[in-house]
């Protein structure tokens, strides 16, 4: 049976010549639609009647988030630029489209594409109800010091529901970072709403990280624009703020939100990402593939990380959370392996040993070891709090600062106890 293919290549001036060659010869191609623009296209993929998607950069509202959807609809995309157009190529590259072709290659190079691209499967090859569909296709998971590029690492903190100290942790961990001469950029990435900001005493009314997404999704995100769009907290520390209100959250789409991270490896050795807490998707909009989802950006940001802290509390009722958040992501994205943080250990919540009891419940409920105990530290944890500053800032002898640079350290792969000079700098400064 021949390929039954879409078409969306409006506004290109060879588009009837070729849909017309690719129809009337014997190259094994159907075009089943021609789509008028990306939403056409993506209710067509939502059919089920096509297999494959031939697809033009200049496309309007074309992005990775349309191809990452495409995908998880079970369309292989082949995209097509003006002859020479290397930009438009790497455009599309990035959002994901993997065969790109100039469009004077004619209809039987084009047709073998189609079938080598269908023949390759989409990326991810998640099921459509699958909230994994939300993904784009990203690499798997790597650990600490595995990277193969030589670009940096990407952290995500993450954890139940319940505040167990995720913030805390994420600013902490890149304000050490950047103490230990690591260049550091913190992401708030909470599609719950943001809080890094008014944490970290910026007066922020623009998320960063929303803009970014969006360049990230124009194709016109590079090293520079994220530069820009940072705060520099001071030279080696970083910040895209996020989100200030929380039903803002469409505009953190994930695809594009990986892109931004791809773009911050190559701007900082350590990014460290502030996620939301649930992995959960509306089960009203699990079947509607075309549905932006709250927290895919979340499962975006975890899947594409380097190292995912699971950031639970000590007591009770958050170690319970914290055991089925880890049974949840285990569910959702099994090749994550998270480090297990336990934030706020102190006596009295738990019997005996905190840190032993919490160990033996971890282990016997998750099947997981602990990673890093923190101590609980109100007035450390307050200080910083009410002055808008780091616990390096206002607290430097505290056990938490203490817990959270050595851990930064191990993260980082420096001695805690180093420093070197940092040497980047961004373009929005603190002040
Ligand atoms: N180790 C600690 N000791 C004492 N207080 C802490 C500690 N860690 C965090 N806190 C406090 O707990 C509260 C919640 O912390 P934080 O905002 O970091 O949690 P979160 O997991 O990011 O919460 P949310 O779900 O709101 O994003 C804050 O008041 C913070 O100062
Ligand atoms: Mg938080």
């Amino acid at each position: 049976m021949a390929l039954q293919v879409f078409t969306a290549v409006t506004g290109a001036a060879w588009e009837s010549a070729l849909v017309g060659a690719l129809d009337r010869a014997d190259h094994g191609v159907t075009v089943v639609r021609r789509c008028v623009d990306v939403g056409d296209l993506l209710a067509a993929a939502a059919t089920g009647t096509g297999q494959a998607a031939l697809l033009s950069a200049d496309l309007r509202r074309l992005d990775g988030d349309a191809v990452a959807r495409l995908a998880a609809a079970g369309v292989a995309v082949v995209g097509l630029v003006e002859p020479g157009d290397e930009r438009a190529a790497g455009r599309m590259q990035a959002w994901g489209v993997r065969r790109v072709l100039p469009a004077d290659a004619g209809p039987e190079e084009i047709a073998r594409a189609l079938r080598e691209a269908v023949a390759g499967g989409p990326p991810s090859g998640h099921d459509v109800a699958d909230p994994r569909a939300a993904l784009p296709g990203s690499p798997p998971v790597e650990s600490v010091g595995e990277r193969t590029d030589g670009a940096g690492t990407v952290v995500a903190v993450w954890g139940p529901t319940g505040a167990p100290g995720r913030t805390t942790v994420a600013v902490g961990l890149a304000d050490e970072a950047a103490r230990l001469g690591v260049e550091a950029l913190l992401v708030d990435a909470d599609v719950y709403g943001g809080v890094v900001a008014q944490v970290l005493g910026l007066l922020d009314e623009s998320p960063g990280l929303a803009a970014a997404a969006r360049r990230a999704a124009a194709g016109t995100l590079d090293e520079t624009a994220l530069r820009q769009l940072a705060w520099e907290i001071r030279p080696g520390l970083g910040v895209l703020t996020g989100l200030a209100r929380a039903d803002r959250w469409p505009e953190l789409r994930p695809s594009a939100v990986v892109q931004v991270l791809e773009e911050a490896r190559r701007l900082a050795a350590l990014t460290v990402v502030d996620c939301g807490f649930s992995l959960e998707e509306d089960e009203e909009l699990s079947f509607d593939t075309a549905a932006p989802r709250r927290n895919g950006a979340t499962l975006a940001v975890l899947e594409a990380a380097d190292v995912v802290l699971c950031v639970g509390g000590a007591d009770p009722v958050a170690l319970q959370r914290c055991i089925r958040a880890l049974g949840d992501l285990r569910d959702v994205l099994p090749g994550v392996e998270p480090l297990v943080v336990v934030n706020q250990v102190r006596r009295g919540p738990v019997p005996g040993d905190p840190q032993r009891e919490i160990g033996e419940a971890l282990q016997r409920f998750a099947g997981r070891e602990v990673d890093c105990f923190l101590p609980a530290d109100r007035r450390a944890a307050d200080a910083a709090l009410a002055s808008g500053r780091t616990l390096a800032e206002v607290a430097p002898t505290s056990p938490l600062r203490e817990g959270l640079r050595a851990l930064a350290a191990q993260l980082a792969g420096v001695p805690a106890g180093a420093s070197r000079r940092t040497r980047w700098s961004l373009g929005r400064t603190a002040g």
